[in-house]
């Protein structure tokens, strides 16, 4: 773990701003000399500019307008606002469309698509591409040293793919790297499976809605072949800005539970991980499962470099393109922000600054709305956060401490959905690995995201739910871990298929002498699915050593095991695998492995990681956390910071840990019995 870490070299406290798009207002002197005085009133340090402004950058190819972006940063400069400085391709000028077609995506169907919207361009396109370099260039050359940027902001939100001509040249040259020969591709593609065997590498194509979709390893190197593409493009934009100061760090902003492109690629392009994140609240009932889910995310966004992130987009108050945009409630907006910080954050950033006049975003929530001051409940709200993140300031660049690591892996994810089989109405695997996480984040016990290549030494317990796809040595390094005194934990559907999509032989999981076979000591010989009303029972024996017992229900799907080394801990009491185990462990070296063959549910997941704390004495920042409640722990060499969160909309009672802890917020000693409020967040700090 990093103890600090100053992800932006020209700062040191936290970030607070938004996205500006001064473009939409020159005319409008007086909106930009007032947006100034907001900026102040609502405490805010930082602004991303640029981010869709080519067509006032560049109105005519070749023809540049900068003394508009110049005055700009002069006058944010000369208030003490900083700014992540944008590359402008996330959008583009209609003339580039109009004279370079090939700029525009085709679609699966083999569709270009007009002019229009954005995130759209191809990203093999040589003509974008160069355009791209020339912006990009003109940008660094004028503005890279400019005593108000701070680093840049590439592109907006990379996602998508295209199938023109140029991709499917580059899919091929990447297939021919990767396999060397047809005759090897067609192998590990197992294409003599409905006669798809390949004589030319010109018969491939990407997948589409009228073919090609029946080879599943076809599928998932589509899927590695676009995040590649799309990490090759993010380094293309880079490669002007760093070699005109290599010092300004990049980063570019990701999106939650993003499908496209395995973002652990993706995050080797950039300096700094930022996201934007829009959770839906007071969607449902349970707040609190969404409280965790975001968590998640956020906990996968500071692994992804093992380093502070920057939270680049919330709302400030409500989106426009959720099917109910509720605005949040009083405190919620603060809660929401800090969770951010609380998970390793080191902004604060909302889209947007101020709300256009017109088109699509004309109704996005913005921290200026249409009526032109911040005296409002949003203005007041965010001048809230402002105000809080300076009294935290201290927490930027500190770091979080984490015994456990949950396998979240993009490669498994695609495989198992486009599995075909067993269970077509939905595999749920992000919600998956979020319920074993939620086991660890009620008890506040820190969880780093990792996916299966990352390295498992420096944890105590490694979970990973549904380890479909299994990588090459993976299953080695487990061995490994759990043989030098790690924990670990795994599910059913794990070990079916090698990185090539193609099921091991010899049984499950791993196949055949696997080394995951002999961590976890038994073999899974079938699974049954359920439909979503069915619940299946089992029983734990409270006997087994996991200091609880009882009736627990199974849902989804649940396989059928049988013990090779390890000891039943629980049993299925009804349906065709009674009697059977279900809950395993395996003692392996200084080590030891469990084996859960069926989906629980919340009430056993909460027993079962509890117990598992205490038998594997992980650290838990607080005896006990209430239900509904978040603590959170970030710390440097000198100090500890515990971040507790109340998602409930009532009170909650929490007992400090013993020691002296000061409120961050107040500067107040901090009593050992406190209560937090509804929606509250209260920061707490002690010295080591
Ligand atoms: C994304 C984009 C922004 C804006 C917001 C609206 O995150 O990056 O430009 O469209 O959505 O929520
Ligand atoms: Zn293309």
């Amino acid at each position: 773990m990093n103890y600090k870490k100053q992800i932006i070299p020209k700062i040191k406290g936290l970030l607070h701003g938004a996205d500006y798009n001064p473009e939409q207002w020159l005319d409008r002197p007086d909106i930009l000399a007032k947006d100034i005085e907001l900026m102040k009133q609502t405490r805010c340090n930082v602004m991303s500019v640029g981010i869709f402004s080519w067509s006032t950058l560049e109105p005519v190819e070749g023809e540049f307008q900068f003394e508009w972006l110049d005055k700009v940063l002069d006058n944010l400069a000369n208030h003490g606002i900083s700014v992540f400085l944008a590359t402008p391709s996330g959008a583009r000028p209609a003339w580039l469309s109009e004279r370079y077609p090939d700029v525009l995506r085709v679609n699966s169907a083999r569709v270009r698509q007009l002019h229009g919207e954005r995130h759209n361009h191809c990203y093999s396109s040589p003509n974008y591409r160069e355009k791209v370099t020339i912006i990009n260039t003109k940008l660094a050359e004028r503005y890279s040293q400019h005593p108000a940027v701070i680093g840049w902001h590439v592109s907006n939100e990379y996602g998508g793919d295209c199938h023109c001509h140029y991709c499917q040249a580059e899919f091929r040259e990447w297939l021919k790297n990767k396999y060397g020969s047809l005759e090897r591709l067609n192998q590990l593609w197992w294409s003599t499976f409905w006669s798809h065997t390949y004589t030319r590498w010109e018969q491939i194509e990407s997948p589409s809605p009228i073919g090609e979709n029946s080879i599943h390893a076809l599928k998932l190197d589509w899927k590695r072949f676009c995040t590649d593409r799309a990490a090759n493009f993010c380094a293309h934009e880079i490669a002007p800005l760093k070699s005109i100061n290599p010092d300004l760090p990049t980063t570019a902003n990701l999106m939650e539970y993003f499908y496209d492109y395995n973002y652990w690629e993706l995050a080797k392009s950039i300096d700094v991980v930022s996201w934007d994140s829009y959770p839906l609240w007071h969607r449902d009932s349970d707040e609190v499962a969404l409280a965790c889910y975001t968590g998640m995310y956020h906990d996968l966004m500071r692994t992804l470099k093992n380093q502070p992130f920057l939270l680049m987009e919330s709302t400030p108050s409500q989106t426009n393109w959720q099917p109910i945009t509720k605005l949040k409630k009083d405190g919620v907006h603060l809660l929401s922000s800090l969770q951010a910080v609380a998970h390793g954050s080191d902004s604060v950033q909302y889209f947007q600054w101020r709300k256009s006049r017109g088109s699509v975003e004309k109704f996005h929530g913005a921290v200026i709305d249409h009526v032109g001051h911040a005296n409002t409940r949003t203005g007041r709200e965010v001048t809230a956060v402002g105000e809080y993140l300076q009294q935290i300031n201290a927490v930027a660049g500190s770091g979080t401490p984490a015994e456990v690591a949950i396998i979240f892996d993009w490669e498994n994810r695609w495989a198992i959905d486009d599995a075909s089989g067993p269970r077509n109405e939905g595999m749920h695997y992000e919600q998956t690995v979020c319920d074993h996480y939620r086991g660890f984040w009620q008890q506040g016990i820190s969880c780093d995201i990792i996916e299966q290549l990352c390295d498992f030494t420096p944890y105590k317990v490694i979970v990973a739910p549904m380890l479909y796809l299994l990588k090459p040595n993976v299953a080695e390094r487990l061995e490994t871990f759990v043989a030098q005194g790690g924990t670990l934990v795994a599910t059913y559907w794990s070990g079916i298929v090698d990185h090539n999509d193609l099921c091991f032989l010899g049984g499950f999981p791993g196949g055949e002498g696997s080394p995951l076979r002999r961590t976890l000591g038994i073999w899974a010989e079938e699974i049954d699915s359920l439909y979503d009303h069915e619940r299946v029972r089992f029983d734990v024996d409270t006997n087994a050593g996991l200091g609880f017992g009882g009736e627990f229900k199974a849902k989804h799907l649940m396989e059928h095991i049988h013990l090779e080394t390890a000891q039943a801990l629980a049993y299925y009491r009804e349906d065709l695998f009674d009697g059977c185990p279900v809950i395993t462990k395996n003692h392996l070296g200084q080590g030891c492995a469990y084996y859960i063959a069926a989906r629980t549910g919340t009430e056993f997941n909460t027993l079962f990681y509890s117990a598992l704390a205490d038998l594997h004495g992980l650290h838990k920042p607080m005896a006990h956390v209430p239900d509904g409640v978040s603590v959170t722990t970030r710390e440097d060499q000198q100090s500890r910071y515990l971040f507790i969160m109340n998602f409930m909309n009532e009170p909650r009672d929490v007992t400090v840990p013993p020691g002296t802890w000061v409120n961050e917020n107040t500067g107040d000693a901090v009593e050992e019995n406190m209560m937090i409020q509804p929606y509250q967040v209260i920061v707490i700090s002690s010295q080591k």
